[in-house]
């Protein structure tokens, strides 16, 4: 696998990659990663990854600073899994100037839930995506269901920028106690990441008695209750949420009756991390 820093040894480097597939990361590489990257070369494509950790889609109080860079052992695990080709830019060629155009996503999409809670972030994600999309080119992008959120803003960017990228999402890789995989499960302490498989617990719950639940106002209220179950346990629920698939809107009547496909949304703190995760219902 060869591994290139700069445009220029990119765009060399995608002369002998036809068709290929890109799966975008900022680092710091688990199985979940590693599952993209699979997903990836099922497609019988080039593969591309990418890793960057972009500074436009983190708010000045979140971890941008701190979030790991582990460069060397992530490259060795590409490598082993398959990849092609890695592109980890240098903060100067993702960015030579200061980024003053960007993507705005929808608001209706992008400035709730996640959005809400890190504005601006969407907007952070969708001009990264799209830069790193027009770098490499790619047929293929593979994106995890876990940032279900990210995934359909960015869906939607493809669609109305008509953009000729397949987008794949690809089902969240769970440790064996139910906790998603994610870079920053690494801040958990040992007594913290013993009670991070709650907030998948809590949306399982929500999950199962959706079938029982007739109307948007029963939502509400077991939304609610799943809130304080998990504060009871010592969370911060920033939310637990019962969504359409398709646009994440909150479900009508007619969308509870008729079994409409929905998701189980949440994003809770657990001391100074905030975890989020998801289950299609
Ligand atoms: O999901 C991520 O790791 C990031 O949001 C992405 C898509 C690589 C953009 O920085």
């Amino acid at each position: 696998m060869q591994t290139v820093h700069t445009l220029a040894e990119l765009r060399t480097a995608l002369r002998d990659l036809p068709d290929r597939a890109l799966v975008p990361t900022m680092g710091n590489l688990h199985a979940g990663h590693l599952a993209l990257v699979a997903r990836a070369r099922e497609l019988r494509v080039p593969v591309v990854a990418s890793i960057f950790v972009n500074r436009l889609q983190f708010a000045p109080h979140e971890d941008f600073d701190r979030y790991p860079r582990t460069l060397q052992r992530d490259a060795q695990l590409l490598a082993e899994a398959g990849c092609d080709l890695l592109f980890a830019p240098l903060e100067a060629a993702m960015y030579p100037q200061p980024q003053t155009f960007r993507v705005r996503p929808d608001p209706a999409l992008a400035d709730i839930l996640d959005g809400a809670s890190r504005p601006g972030h969407f907007e952070g994600v969708a001009t990264v995506v799209m830069k790193l999309f027009q770098m490499v080119q790619p047929a293929h992008a593979v994106f995890g269901k876990k940032d279900y959120q990210q995934l359909l803003v960015i869906r939607r960017m493809v669609e109305q920028f008509a953009l000729p990228i397949a987008i794949i999402g690809l089902d969240t890789v769970r440790d064996t106690d139910g906790l998603a995989l994610s870079s920053r499960n690494g801040y958990l302490t040992p007594e913290q990441r013993a009670r991070a498989p709650q907030l998948q617990a809590a949306l399982r719950q929500l999950a199962e008695q959706l079938r029982a639940i007739t109307t948007p106002a029963g939502l509400h209220a077991h939304e609610a209750q799943a809130m304080q179950a998990l504060a009871a346990q010592g969370w911060a629920p920033d939310y637990l949420t019962i969504r359409r698939r398709s646009d994440l809107s909150a479900p009508s009547t007619g969308d509870v009756q008729s079994h409409a496909p929905l998701v189980v949304l949440g994003a809770a703190r657990l001391g100074g991390t905030r975890l989020i995760d998801n289950l299609e219902a």
